[in-house]
């Protein structure tokens, strides 16, 4: 393990890497093996996406995801996790209010092990981000085409395109930049007003379908590897193939198994 991976990464850390021109890769992961994977490999930080809800749970949106989903998958991948920051994603409903945030931010962290919380929305939050930052909670915003209320936004669809959209995203992040957060997830945005909101803010960005203006990367690990999710965005970049692998391997394995084939001596007990 190169020596860097035995240093738990801190927040101020990952702020540093925009002064240094270092980029930043982000994976979500769900679990306890796909997160001890992706730490070994060397990511920055590993969050536990409320993309949970479609590419784990089968749900059709992030909507119905809730606290004790999020507990649950932020508890077994931040028991793997030796260097990356956990991000935990706040699902839908549970920062309505300062109050309700602050106290469902403070279990991910207290009781399920992440370092840090994500939550939707720019002025909308205002409050909410406040209260959190007030508290030491290190926040991520997420801003440009916000999952949870995707449906207000007309779907799945990129944001900014026209000049008083983009002025109200760049408006957001100001907003979130000033308030503190010590990152954003800018999704679905074109590239120009991503690079531009780049350039304007202190915290580091991280870009989802936001081109390569962004001073990080995150994907959702499903998509990256291949497992079928019904979707495939155009900004996906695949590195695997797993479904193929794993159908094909459960395949062969329900073959050997059919034929006698499975178990050999060699597997098999005297
Ligand atoms: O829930 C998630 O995985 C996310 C990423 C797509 C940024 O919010």
């Amino acid at each position: 393990m190169a020596e860097n991976l035995m240093i738990r990464i801190s927040v101020k850390a990952i702020c540093d890497k925009k002064a240094q021109r270092e980029k930043i890769a982000v994976l979500t992961a769900y679990d306890f093996p796909f997160a001890r994977m992706f730490d070994t490999a060397g990511v920055d930080m590993v969050l536990v996406g409320d993309s949970l809800g479609m590419v784990v749970l089968g749900h059709q949106s992030t909507v119905p995801v809730t606290m004790r989903d999020m507990l649950h998958h932020t508890r077994a991948a931040s028991r793997a996790v030796k260097h990356a920051l956990v991000v935990a994603d706040m699902p839908f409903g549970s920062y309505e209010t300062p109050e309700r945030a602050l106290r469902n931010a403070l279990r991910l962290i207290k009781e399920a092990g992440a370092d840090a919380v994500k939550l939707e929305g720019g002025r909308a939050v205002e409050k909410q981000v406040a209260r959190l930052v007030k508290a030491g909670i290190p926040v991520m915003g997420h801003i440009g085409m916000t999952p949870q209320t995707a449906s207000g936004l007309g779907g799945y669809k990129v944001q900014g395109r026209d000049p008083k959209q983009a002025a109200q995203i760049l408006a957001d992040a100001k907003c979130l930049d000033g308030l503190g957060v010590f990152a954003m997830v800018l999704e679905c945005v074109p590239s120009a007003l991503a690079a531009k909101i780049t350039r304007q803010v202190k915290c580091p960005t991280i870009g989802i379908g936001a081109g390569s203006g962004t001073d990080g990367q995150v994907l959702v690990m499903h998509d990256m590897l291949g497992i079928e999710s019904g979707v495939r965005p155009r900004f996906v970049r695949r590195y695997a193939e797993l479904e193929k692998t794993i159908s094909r391997a459960a395949q062969d394995y329900i073959r050997d198994v059919r034929s006698g084939k499975f178990p050999s001596k060699a597997e098999s007990f005297e």
